[in-house]
């Protein structure tokens, strides 16, 4: 059988309010990406990840979903996207889109039913607990701060939200809920899309004791994570999946921190296709630390057969450059390492530019959650508003937009966004580098080696994480393919300067 396609794509994130904005309201939009689709063509991407445009309040600027089945007209239309869909495939573009399951938005029809009445016939399609107004149900804690109960004046019940109170959780044990969600992924398969990005997995199901959280819990509403009726969700999502063909992509955001527990989200290859397992996400910038993580992604992901997936930057978490120090070497080094890992890549918009999250003033913050400086405009061009139509952009410009744009670092050879492309190339062209097999070779103290293979094909890649320029002997003779600093020197001597890596390929002279 053929391979999926996602299992030689590099993704890319687009968070389409910072993307690009085609009516000059300082909110990017869905024609806006379309038109620049050419730069992510240029780039080599083989799939864009579309955060939430759907119809809603934006208390969480998308994921409070009032219409899963209309575009929110700050992003434009459904005809727009039926136009982005179809340029971005002209382009060999695949389109995921994202799906919020885990709770809908207050404004939501079914919410504004269910709570105006206990005997609602939707009463049951989110989660009601008798009480008191003064004594909560349990502990537990909503992702954003306070607690994941509100009381309901009108009704006289709690209801449960893991976010926001405007983002009330559905549930999911509620065969109606299940039916009413499928409907809404079957509306987005009928127009065309490649997949589904879903939202917060680990929480789908809840415990329905309700038990309090244990003390010292890292994650919040650890009570809720990971119950066992998630994953017959996900069993009926595959199933439905399944009846398609192609067969949409499953990818799910699976927040839990043990690699372990979230390769089990592709169950017996009857759940996710795909499960972000966000370690690498957290990894520091420390060979030990990569190595440690990538191994434990091999076994675990490889014990299931499961295709990894590897994040430096999202939406959530402040970007790879600002996490490492700030450092454009480091974000460079990191670059190569995040390309050539086995298993499915995620770059995150700007991330080819080498930005750093925005300083943001007080008086301009908008983010509950606090991830602001994350997702700061793309800057396209040097021109005053670089490349945003109008008015001031909703959030600050990272540093440097002046010089650090797309238009910019295009024309320089040597620049950031070249390094990505010619990764990304590199990457499609091998065998070794798109799917063949991970080993660890020796280095010495604080740099990761690996090999990747696929029969005659091999690639090494050596990363240095420490600041002084290292010795690597490796066993055979190597040639420089890609190199972080951009220079693309011709053999590999052996000497690696600090926060530095290569892709090197075997020498044939
Ligand atoms: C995870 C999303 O990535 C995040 O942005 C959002 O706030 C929460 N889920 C709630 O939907």
């Amino acid at each position: 059988m053929a391979e999926p396609w996602w299992k030689s794509a590099v993704f890319y994130q687009i968070y389409p309010r910072s993307f690009a904005d085609s009516d000059g309201d300082g909110v990017g939009d869905l024609p806006g990406v379309t038109a620049r689709l050419d730069h992510l063509a240029w780039l080599g991407v083989d799939a864009i990840w579309v955060c939430p445009f759907y119809r809603s309040p934006m208390t969480d600027f998308g994921y409070d979903v009032a219409d899963y089945c209309d575009v929110d007209p700050l992003f434009g239309t459904l005809e727009d996207f039926d136009r982005l869909l179809a340029e971005a495939h002209q382009r060999g573009i695949r389109v995921i889109v994202d799906w919020v399951p885990n709770h809908t938005s207050d404004q939501h029809p079914w919410f504004m039913e269910a709570r105006s009445s206990r005997d609602s016939p939707k009463r049951d399609w989110y989660i009601w607990v008798d009480g008191d107004p003064a004594t909560k149900p349990n502990n537990w804690k909503a992702a954003f701060g306070g607690d994941a109960w509100s009381w309901d004046e009108a009704t006289g019940q709690w209801y449960l939200h893991l976010f926001l109170p405007t983002q009330p959780d559905l549930n999911w044990r509620n065969p109606d809920v299940a039916a009413a969600m499928h409907e809404t992924l079957r509306f987005w398969i009928d127009r065309g899309v490649d997949g589904f990005r879903i939202d917060v997995v680990q929480g789908l199901t809840k415990d329905p004791a309700f038990p309090d959280d244990p003390p010292g819990q890292i994650l919040p509403h650890s009570a809720v994570n990971n119950c066992a009726g998630t994953h017959e969700v996900l069993r009926g999502l595959r199933r439905l999946a399944e009846g398609y063909s192609p067969v949409p992509l499953l990818l799910g955001e699976v927040y839990l921190l043990s690699t372990a527990t979230v390769a089990g989200y592709v169950g017996d290859g009857d759940e996710l296709h795909l499960a972000f397992d966000f370690t690498s996400l957290y990894a520091p910038w420390d060979a030990g630390a990569w190595r440690a993580c990538i191994e434990e992604v091999e076994s675990e992901f490889g014990a299931r057969a499961a295709w990894p997936t590897w994040t430096l930057s999202n939406h959530d978490n402040p970007r790879h450059r600002t996490r490492y120090g700030g450092s454009e070497r480091r974000a460079r080094a990191a670059a190569v390492l995040l390309l050539t890992l086995r298993g499915a890549p995620f770059v995150y918009y700007g991330e080819e530019l080498g930005l750093e999250d925005a300083a943001v003033p007080p008086e301009r913050v908008v983010d509950p959650g606090g991830r602001d400086g994350c997702r700061s405009p793309l800057p396209w061009d040097g021109g005053p508003g670089h490349g945003w139509a109008g008015a001031e952009p909703w959030l600050p410009w990272s540093p440097e937009p002046e010089t650090r744009n797309v238009a910019g670092l295009a024309a320089q050879e040597t620049s950031i966004l070249h390094l990505y492309r010619r990764l990304l190339a590199a990457r499609r062209a091998s065998p070794a580098l798109s799917t063949g097999s991970w080993r660890a070779l020796e280095a010495p103290a604080g740099v990761l080696a690996y090999e990747r293979a696929d029969g005659e094909d091999r690639r090494a890649v050596v990363v240095n994480f420490t600041a002084e320029t290292v010795e690597v002997a490796l066993e055979g003779r190597w040639a420089v393919e890609v190199d972080s600093d951009g220079l693309e020197a011709e053999g590999f001597p052996g000497r690696l300067a600090g926060d530095a890596a290569v892709i090197l390929r075997p020498r044939v002279d």
